[in-house]
This record gives structure tokens, C-alpha cells and sequence, in this order.
């Protein structure tokens, strides 16, 4: 190999490795021989393997191009660039370790697959007495309950995980070596602290494997046993499947790995004994706290797996929407549950006595992010089931500590009205989110929470994360607002039910009551005076039933694409049209748009009606200030009625907008420009000029646009397609899930042509 090539770890032929010697050719061993010689990444894969038939087995079954059964043999004839693989039982490693012992060329990186790294470290240790450079300790976590070269896979490695733990003095140039080489098989390559990687493992792979070991192994010296294996069912399979493992391997693992091991054990082993008594006593809350707590992280998990998780993983999702130009909306449509008020269902039923039901729950990533949080504080959630969810309150101060930070995404609402709760409790927790969220100011609440006794601390900026210590007394405060903000009203009233005392909020304008009637109909007194609301700490919380009508920020792009599509007609059933949110329908009707209010009724304390939108021509208005807080989520949409308006559109009195999921007046007047619109933007507001006319005319031109991962924005310019002369491609749209999950689903089925990809 030239020199070059050893230096940048491509072997002669501008492979990534020279030679690959393989120790060991069975699943771990067989299959990487297989996928790097298929992926032309090696020049040749020798076989190493201790019995005869297995070597000639493995150049029959073109595992390997030859192989050997003394290491040694070959070692002569390896150089710089080559690789040895160590593919044997985890006991086993310092034996080859040792053939290898001054006798290895100068450049010849050596990995392993052990799946204990702890054991290989020492064997090292042993071997060399101290951990050489070229060593790169590695764990393919792809293993499987076959073993054996006949099981040897190509593709086994493909998108499975190949753990890394170098150490210090681990040479770059073979860390870089083995990650290419793992890479060139299709696997996702992680770096990890050795002893973090072993307790790791022993939590996730080898206390499965004990129990598994242990269950089948209990039912088999049953003297019943025949007729339990005979009539065994599939949880019995399902459960059991790794119990069929290597034997000899998992003997190595456990003898390899025991202190990880033993302190995963007796943490499961307390948990099993909890449930042993609480099935011994009946406790019904208990057995369902822990079953509907698995059942939500095992869900969560295996939405991981296929990569649609909704907390951490949402933020690599990438989602974008292909709006095809034209159309019309029609039909009878529901569009999901209120976001504002699934959230506050939640946090008043879990803090209430009892048992409250939650109908028409939105299903999407913010809410269930409030649900997450408070599950791991202790409450029993059942459902989500098709917008049902039972919640068995604990109580105002049933809620335990979480046992890590409380995660809450996208969601502004979650973080924000959390701090005030959080504040009153007695233990300490901590909220994060995505990466738009750790964007967003927080001073807002913790400012007014520190003014009444809370510990709140917030990152850099008063950005995320907030940190809160538990166990404060908390004073009541009379707070005036400097903006029209629910959620920061909603936070001190709800620090408020903590407070010694009377809590007010006086708010600048009147923004969403959710909070106030809600509370209200928790059986809390909340005195309510024009912009006023107050609340005296100390007292209970009722459980009861709430109805979540449809989200009118979620209707209001219906309402707008039936505004601006001609031929539309539209029904939007059961929407909440609180007077504190129904900004968009009175800036709509002002704007011309063809809006009535059908079958008005209130349901558990709210507002609601159904809501009919047929197509007329828009006209650009000044947009009243006081209309403001009452359509703030709603303006996105409103800025592609105005982009289909006859005349100028300004908006005023809306700097709130610039602190969204997005800065919503600069992404929408970058949007609204890349589709041909005079959009300028003002530091509170914006002003369009509208291309009106005829309503069959197309008013933006196609392009592709920014929705910076807010999901209003890509909604917005989705509906702008309706009125677009060519395809309108809009990036980052996972977050629409935040709010809408169906929004592609149930657009498309009202007349829109929306590609998801
Ligand atoms: C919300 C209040 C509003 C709104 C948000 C939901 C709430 O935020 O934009 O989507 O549920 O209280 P601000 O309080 O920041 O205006």
C-alpha cells in the first residue's frame, strides 16, 4: 500500500481498509466479511477460525476469500491499512489479544465486537499493560438469536448501531479507519465512554437476556412443563426469543459485565416486587400507573424504531410539503381538538381529585408532550384512544419528582404554563425542548414567578432550559402583564393555586380565558373583573368531564383556503369560538369573507358552533389592534387571505408575532416575497399588498419557501397554493404534527393537492 494510502486509511484500491482479518467467523464476524466485501470495501477478508470445517465452511459459503486457523499464520503478512476484527465471545478476546502481542505490523488497526467493553479494556491491559493506540474498541449492536457463519448476513448492519469507545490515546487515524468501515455497511456509528456503554447495555440488552434466560428456564423445570410449552402463546414467544441466544456468549457477558449487571437486576428486582404486592393487594391504581407508563414509553419507543417519534427524534425528521397549484375545499370537516384547552386539561386533571374524562383531545406532539410530562410525574393517563383520555388525578400535590428532565418539544404552552405549576411543588425539575423552543423567552413567566417566591432559573438570554427548585413558599402577587400573553397570565394564575393568598393578573388586552374557565369548571373560584382574574391559593380541584371543541386555529385555514379558493363551500363542525380567540373570523368578515356561525351551543363552559365559509372576493383592511391577542396564532393564514385580497393590507400593534414557534412576520414576508408577493415586513406588524382581482386568477407564483420548522407557516403556505400558478415546495414541516397531525389527510380530502414527503 502506498503511503498516502495508509495515511488516510484507504487501501490500495481506494478501499477503507486493506485487508480485513476476521477472528472468529460467525453472525458478528461473518456478516461484516460479507457487507464490506459487498460494499467494496476491503481488499480482501481473511477468515480466522479455530476449527477446520468452520474455515472451509466459510470460503465455500464466500464469507472470506481464504482462511486460517492459527492468527499467526497471517499476521506477517498484514500492513499498514489492514484491519483485525475480534469476533469472539467476550472471555475469549484476551486470548487473541495475546497471538497478538509484538508480533502486529506497524499501521494494523484492531477492533472488536465484545459486547462488554469494560472486559476488553482490561484484557488490553492485560495483554500489553496498557491499552495500545491501535486498539478500537467497538460494539455492533446487531446481534440476533442465530449465530454461526450459515447465519453471516450482507446487509445485517444496515441501519443498526455500531458503538465506539476509544479512549484518549486511541490513535484518530484508526478511529477514523473503523468508523468508515462500519459506515461502508450501512450502520450509524456512535461514540461512547466505555463504562457508560456497559451500563447502558446491561440495562437495555443484558438484563433482557437474564430474564429471558431465567423465564424459560423456570417453566422448564416446572414438572407441568409440556403442557406450558405446549400451550404457550405468543407473549410467551414473543418474550422469550432471545432466550435462544449464544449460551456461551451470554455466560461471557454476564461473568464480563457484572456490576452493571447486578445493579440493573436489583432495580428491576424491587420493581417486580412492587408489583408483586400491588397484584397481592389489589392495588388496581398502581398495576395500571405502571402498565400505562410502559405502554406510552414502549409506544414512544417503537415510534423511535420507525423513526416518528415525537420528542427528540422529531427534530431530524425532515418533512416537506409539495403544494400543487388550484382547487377548491369543500365538505363537511372536523378538524382536531383545541390545542390551548387539551393542554389544560391535562394539568387540571391530573392535579384534581378523581377521575376527570377529556373528549375531542388533540392527538398531536404539543398536548401529548403536557400528557408525557406529567405521566412521568406520576399521573396514571390512560389514552389517548381516538381523543379520549382518562386521567386519575393525584391531587394539588400528588405530582412526584420526574426522574429526568421534562422534555416538551415545540411547545411553548407545555413550558410556559408548567413553570408556574412546577413552581409550587417540593421537588426540583427541569423543562427542555426542541431546538425552536430553547429559542424562545422565557423571562416572561420567570420574572413573575421569582417575584412570587419561586427559585427559577433560566439559560442564557432567559432562554430554555428553566430550572426550578422545589420546596418554596410562594407569596401571591397582583401582577400587571407588560403584554397580552395567556400563557404568561396562565402561569402566575396557576403558581397562584400555590400561593398564600390572593393572585392576580391584570392583562393589557384581553387574550384566550381558557385557564379561568377551566378552572372554573374544575369547581376552582376564579373572580374575573374586565382584564382581571384572580385566584386564592390552597384550594381543590374537582374531577370532571370536558368536551374539547375544534381548535379554531387549526380551522382557520380552512377558513381561509374556502376564502380564497373560488367554488368552495365549507362546514366546520364544533369549533370553539370563545370570544377571546375569534379574532380571524371578525378580520375575515371585515376582509369581505362569506363566514356564518351555524348551531350555536356552549359545551362544558365554551363557546362552540359550526362554522360555514363559502368562497367571495377579499378586500385589504388596516387590521384593528384589538384584534390582535384574539387572532395571534391565526396571522400566518390571515397574510394569505391579504396576499388574495383586492387592495393593501396593514397590520399593526403584532410584535408578539416575532417570539412564535418562528418569527412569524419575517418568515411569512420571505415566503410571501419568494411567491411574488410585496410584503413588507414593520418591527410590529407587516404590511401585503393584496393581487385581488379576479378570484380565478392564480396570485402566487410557485417557488419554494422556509416554514423554519413552524408548523402555521407551512400550513399557511399550503393553503396559498389553492391561488398558485405553479407548485408551491415548502421545507421543514414535520411540526405541523404539533398541532394538526391530519392536516395533509384532511386537506387533500377537501379538494387541496398536497404531496407529504
Ligand atoms: C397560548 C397562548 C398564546 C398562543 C399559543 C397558545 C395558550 O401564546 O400563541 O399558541 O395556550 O395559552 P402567548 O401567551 O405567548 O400569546
Amino acid at each position: 500500500m502506498s503511503e498516502a494510502g495508509a495515511q488516510n486509511g484507504q487501501g490500495a484500491r481506494g478501499n477503507i481498509v486493506g485487508r480485513l482479518v476476521v477472528v472468529g467467523i460467525g453472525l458478528i464476524g461473518g456478516s461484516l466479511a460479507l457487507s464490506l466485501k459487498a460494499a467494496s470495501g476491503c481488499r480482501e477478508v481473511i477468515g480466522v477460525a479455530r476449527r477446520a470445517q468452520t474455515c472451509e465452511q466459510a470460503v465455500a459459503l464466500g464469507v472470506v476469500d481464504r482462511s486460517v486457523t492459527d492468527l499467526g499464520d497471517i499476521l506477517p503478512e498484514l500492513e499498514a491499512g489492514d484491519v483485525i476484527f475480534v469476533a469472539v465471545p467476550t472471555l475469549t478476546v484476551e486470548a487473541v489479544f495475546a497471538q497478538l502481542k509484538d508480533r502486529l505490523p506497524a499501521g494494523v488497526t484492531v477492533t472488536d465486537g465484545a459486547s462488554v467493553k469494560g472486559s476488553v479494556i482490561a484484557a488490553a491491559k492485560n495483554v500489553w499493560g496498557r491499552v495500545p493506540d491501535f486498539l478500537v474498541p467497538g460494539h455492533p449492536i446487531a446481534g440476533s438469536e442465530q449465530s454461526g457463519v450459515t447465519a453471516a448476513r450482507d446487509d445485517l448492519y444496515i441501519a443498526h448501531r455500531i458503538i465506539l469507545t476509544p479512549l484518549e490515546n486511541t490513535g484518530a487515524d484508526h478511529v477514523q479507519r473503523i468508523h468508515a468501515m462500519w459506515e461502508a455497511v450501512g450502520a450509524e456509528v456512535l461514540s461512547m465512554p466505555v463504562a457508560e456503554h456497559d451500563e447502558v447495555l446491561a440495562a437495555t440488552s443484558h438484563l433482557p437476556h437474564v430474564i429471558a434466560f431465567g423465564l424459560v428456564d423456570t417453566l422448564a423445570h416446572d414438572a407441568e412443563n409440556e403442557n406450558i410449552f405446549r400451550y404457550a402463546a405468543g407473549g410467551f414467544r414473543d418474550f422469550t426469543r432471545i432466550a435462544s441466544s449464544d449460551p456461551v456468549m451470554w455466560r461471557d457477558i454476564m461473568l464480563a459485565n457484572r456490576d452493571a449487571i447486578l445493579k440493573s437486576i436489583d432495580l428491576y428486582t424491587s420493581n417486580l416486587e412492587s408489583l408483586r404486592s400491588a397484584i397481592a393487594s389489589g392495588d388496581s391504581e398502581h398495576l395500571m400507573g405502571v402498565f400505562t407508563r410502559a405502554k406510552a414509553a414502549r409506544d414512544h419507543f417503537t415510534k423511535m424504531l420507525a423513526k416518528k417519534a415525537y420528542t427528540e427524534t422529531m427534530e431530524a425528521k425532515e418533512v416537506t410539503f409539495v403544494a400543487r397549484p388550484g382547487g377548491a375545499v369543500n365538505g363537511d370537516l372536523r378538524v382536531p381538538g383545541d390545542k390551548s384547552m387539551s393542554h389544560r386539561s391535562i394539568m387540571l386533571g391530573s392535579l384534581a381529585e378523581g377521575v376527570t374524562e377529556v373528549e375531542g383531545f388533540l392527538e398531536g406532539e404539543d398536548a401529548l408532550a403536557t400528557l408525557q410530562a406529567f405521566r412521568d410525574m406520576g399521573v396514571v393517563i390512560e389514552g389517548p384512544v381516538n381523543g379520549r383520555v382518562t386521567i386519575h388525578g393525584v391531587g394539588m400535590h400528588g405530582l412526584q419528582a420526574p426522574p429526568g428532565p421534562l422534555y416538551v418539544g415545540n411547545s411553548g404552552t407545555s413550558m410556559r404554563l408548567l413553570a408556574g405549576l412546577l413552581a409550587g411543588q417540593q421537588f426540583d425539575s427541569v423543562l427542555t425542548g426542541d431546538e425552536s423552543l430553547s429559542k424562545r423567552p422565557m423571562n416572561r413567566v420567570a420574572n413573575p414567578l421569582r417575584e412570587m417566591g419561586a427559585a427559577v432559573e433560566t439559560g442564557e438570554d432567559g432562554r430554555p432550559p428553566v430550572k426550578i427548585t422545589g420546596g418554596q413558599a410562594l407569596r401571591a402577587i397582583d401582577y400587571t402583564l407588560p403584554m397580552a400573553s395567556a400563557q404568561v397570565k396562565s402561569c402566575v394564575l396557576l403558581a397562584g393555586l400555590y400561593a398564600e393568598g390572593e393572585t392576580s393578573t391584570t392583562e393589557p388586552a384581553p387574550t384566550r380565558d381558557h385557564t379561568e374557565r377551566m378552572l372554573a369548571g374544575f369547581g376552582y373560584d376564579v373572580r374575573r373583573d374586565g382584564p382581571r382574574a384572580s385566584v386564592t391559593g390552597g384550594g381543590k380541584l374537582a374531577a370532571c368531564h370536558i368536551d374539547v371543541p375544534a381548535d379554531i386555529s387549526s380551522a382557520t385555514f380552512l377558513m381561509v383556503a374556502a376564502s380564497i379558493a373560488p367554488g368552495s363551500d365549507v362546514l366546520l363542525q364544533h369549533v370553539g369560538i370563545n370570544p377571546t380567540r375569534d379574532g380571524a373570523i371578525n378580520i375575515l368578515r371585515a376582509m369581505g369573507a362569506d363566514i356564518t356561525l351555524e348551531n350555536r351551543r356552549e359545551v362544558g363552559g365554551e363557546p362552540v358552533a359550526d362554522i360555514r365559509v363559502r368562497y367571495a372576493p377579499l378586500k385589504g383592511i388596516q387590521i384593528p389592534e384589538d384584534q390582535v391577542p384574539l387572532a395571534i396564532d391565526e396571522f400566518p393564514a390571515i397574510f394569505v387571505a391579504a396576499s388574495c385580497a383586492e387592495g393593501q393590507t396593514v397590520l399593526t400593534g403584532a410584535e408578539e408575532l416575532r417570539v412564535k414557534e418562528s418569527d412569524r412576520i419575517q418568515a411569512m414576508a420571505d415566503g410571501l416575497k419568494i411567491l411574488g408577493i410585496n410584503a413588507e415586513p414593520t418591527p410590529d406588524g407587516i404590511v401585503i399588498q393584496g393581487k385581488g382581482g379576479n378570484g380565478e386568477a392564480a396570485v402566487f407564483g410557485g417557488g419554494e419557501v422556509d416554514s423554519l420548522g413552524d408548523h402555521r407557516i407551512a400550513m399557511s403556505f399550503a393553503v396559498a397554493a389553492l391561488r398558485a400558478s405553479a407548485d408551491i415546495r415548502i421545507q421543514h414541516c414535520a411540526n405541523v404534527a404539533t398541532s394538526f397531525p391530519n392536516f395533509a389527510e384532511l386537506a387533500n380530502g377537501a379538494g387541496m393537492n398536497l404531496d407529504v414527503r
